[in-house]
């Protein structure tokens, strides 16, 4: 049986998963619409596995004989300026849910709820993987975009009218 509080710091976290799962959606849409389909197809994929994140938790409070309450999911942004702006977004998204997960570890811990415990270390290494997944992207995102401008710095001159 959880306690009160793994109950509903776990009930919270559903928000924030389910928020998640939203974020990349929009993000994959975004980019879909702007003609960019890979990035779209790894938003897509990215949100899917929020959803399954989001499911793991309402199961988990099911399962523990809690209660999972399905929230209300604020609205996610829909626009973003590029794609440096908007993964450096999912890095720090990613980053807070890790802070999330950690808090509801410590919580679990100060309760002696050594199995709720066990199970969030799926979650602990899950957050590992996939604040490092972001980080290689933009890593690749910002080579390319040095790369970018190492080629148009070629190209500038053929753009000027030759002076008569
Ligand atoms: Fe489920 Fe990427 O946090």
């Amino acid at each position: 049986m959880l306690k009160p509080k793994v109950e509903k710091i776990l009930n919270e976290q559903i928000e924030k998963e389910g928020y998640s799962f939203f974020l990349y959606l929009s993000m994959a849409s975004w980019a879909e619409s702007k003609g960019m389909s890979g990035i779209a197809q790894w938003l897509y994929a990215q949100s899917e596995e929020e959803k399954m994140h989001m499911l793991k938790f309402v199961s988990y409070i099911n399962e523990r004989g809690g209660k999972a309450v399905l929230p209300a999911i604020k609205q996610a942004p829909g626009e973003w300026k590029d794609v440096f702006v908007m993964f450096d977004e999912v890095l720090k998204h990613e980053q807070y849910i890790s802070e999330s997960i950690n808090k509801i570890v410590e919580t679990a811990i100060k309760e002696n709820d050594f199995a709720t415990n066990n199970w969030l270390q799926w979650f602990v290494t899950e957050q590992v993987e996939e604040e490092s997944s972001v980080q290689q992207v933009i890593d690749k995102l910002n080579m390319l975009g040095k790369a970018s401008i190492y080629l148009f710095d070629k190209d500038i001159m053929s753009l000027r009218t030759p002076a008569n």
